[in-house]
Parts: structure tokens; sequence; C-alpha cells
């Protein structure tokens, strides 16, 4: 099966390894660690989310497992992602440490969380850990076109998914096509614009004519586009809004009318500046 494919059941996407990446997952950026995250995770996996995403950075690994644990679902049914904190040295002693803090012992997915230090700085080391079996698939986030490019011309494993900002208003056309052509999954991060996208008056239009949510809407464009989407709430009632995006089609019109949303002019770069400059 062709990577970025769906499954049968339309509920995953098929990456380049081997693995399937199931396209609904629960975001837990900026959710703090401790009850609050704990409910997340764990409404989500009682409501059917069988995949969460999370990162060293966000400081919530230990509330993700703990979740994990509590919630009675067993670990192989469970997709994890982490990922490498760039500020860090060495991929292989941070993958140990985020297992540590998650309680598994191998993630599903690990992810070099930006370009720091460059493009293929971490790359070697992020090879190393999958080969130790600390990471069933490796990945990037924020990489661009360029970054990406350079990665894939240098690796020995190429990166299955680049995990990336996008939305109807972030339609990072050039770098979802770029990652298209090199077999590499983009997933979308920010599918609500962080909330911001949710007020916007042609999504609560679309949403009004087709008798659903913006959140649903906004996800759903996503999914049209073949983008896993990992929506963040720590509301019970939000994340179970957010599961029930399979049982409706936004029509081409409305794809349309999404897409002209725009406002990268369908770059082929991953975030308009680097914060970590
Ligand atoms: P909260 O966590 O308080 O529920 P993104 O996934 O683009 O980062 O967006 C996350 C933001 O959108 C969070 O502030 C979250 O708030 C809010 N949010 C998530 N789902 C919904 C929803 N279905 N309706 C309204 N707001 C939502």
């Amino acid at each position: 099966m062709n990577a970025g494919a769906l499954t049968g059941d339309g509920r995953a996407v098929q990456l380049r390894d081997g693995n399937q990446l199931p396209v609904l997952g629960l975001g837990v950026w900026q959710v703090p660690d401790g009850p609050v995250c704990v409910n997340a995770v764990r409404w989500a996996l009682e409501l059917g989310y069988r995949h969460i995403d999370t990162a060293k950075a966000y400081g919530n690994e230990a509330s993700v497992g703990k979740a994990l644990r509590e919630s009675g679902v067993p670990r192989n049914e469970v997709f994890i992602t982490t990922k490498f904190y760039p500020g860090r040295q060495d991929p292989v002693a941070e993958a140990e440490a985020s297992l540590r803090r998650l309680g598994v012992d191998q993630v599903d997915l690990y992810l070099v969380h930006w370009p720091q230090g460059g493009p293929l700085r971490a790359w070697p080391g992020m090879e190393q850990a999958r080969v130790r079996g600390l990471a069933k698939s490796i990945g990037v986030s924020n990489f661009g076109a360029d970054d990406l490019g350079k990665v894939l011309a240098a690796a020995s494993v190429p990166p299955a998914v680049d995990q990336i900002e996008f939305s109807a208003v972030h339609y990072r056309r050039g770098l979802m096509d770029a990652c298209r052509s090199a077999e590499v999954v983009p997933e979308a991060y920010s599918p609500l614009g962080t909330g911001r996208h949710l007020s916007n008056k042609r999504v609560t239009a679309i949403a009004a004519r087709a008798g659903r949510t913006p959140a649903q809407v906004l996800l759903r464009w996503c999914l049209q586009h073949g983008l896993p989407v990992i929506p963040k709430s720590t509301h019970r009632e939000r994340i179970e809004e957010n599961a029930q995006i399979f049982d409706f089609t936004l029509s081409e019109e409305d794809m349309a009318e999404l897409d002209a949303l725009d406002q990268t002019h369908g770059t082929d770069r991953a975030l308009e500046r680097h914060w970590w400059r």
C-alpha cells in the first residue's frame, strides 16, 4: 500500500515503513501536566480515540502514560507520538527518558520537534532510536520542503511523517505536495488555529449549512485533504465533538470556499517565523 493511502475503514493512513497512523488523535500541547492532562487523555480513550500526540517539550508525558495505564485500553491499541526536544543533544538518550516518563517500552512515532541546528543534525540519532526499538516509526515536525529535501537526500531511513501547522487558514499546499511526492505523510497540528479559526465567518456559515460545528468542519477539511489531525481540547464534550467527523462529507464547493481562506499563499514552508533563533 502507498504511503498516505487510507486503510479500508478510513481510520488510519499507511506510512512508508509499513506502520499505520490513526487519522484522529488527541493533541496535548499546552495541556498542563497533572489531572487536567490525565482527564483529557482518559476521556479521549473512553470516547474511542486511539492516538495521543505529546512531546518532551510539552512537559506532560507522565500524565499521558498515567491516563493510558488507568484507561485499561491495551498498549498495542493506542498510537503514541512523542518528540525529540532539539535543544538537547542525543535523540537516543532523550527517547529513553521519554519512554520512562510515559511508562512504555516503545513509542509508535518519534519526531524531531523542529529543525534547530539544521535539518540533518538530529537525524542519525533518530535512526539509531529506531534501530534500538525505542520508536516504531520516525519523522520530523515543522520541517519545510527545503529541510525535508535535505533529510531525504541524506537519510538511511527516510522520515515517515512531517507534522506541520496546517488548517484552512494555513493551507500549506506546497508543503503538502512536497511531502506527498516524497512519500512522507503530512500530519496537521493546530487544525483549529489553536481555537482562533472557530469564529471565522466563512467557517461558521459552512458549519450552519452542514448542520455541524465549526470545529467539525475544520477537522473534516483536513481529513478530506488526506491529513491526519490532532485537535487539542481539555473538555470532554469537545473531545467527543471533535471525534464526530467520519459521518459527513464537505461538498466540493465547501472545500473550495475553505481552501480560499489560506493566508500562506500555498507556501512550501512550515512556519512563517522560527521561534528557536
Ligand atoms: P479547550 O482545550 O479549552 O477545549 P488546536 O487543536 O487548533 O490547537 O485548537 C485547540 C483550541 O481550540 C483549544 O483552545 C481548545 O480549547 C479549543 N477547542 C478544541 N475543540 C473545540 C471545540 N470543539 N469547540 C470549541 N473550542 C474547541
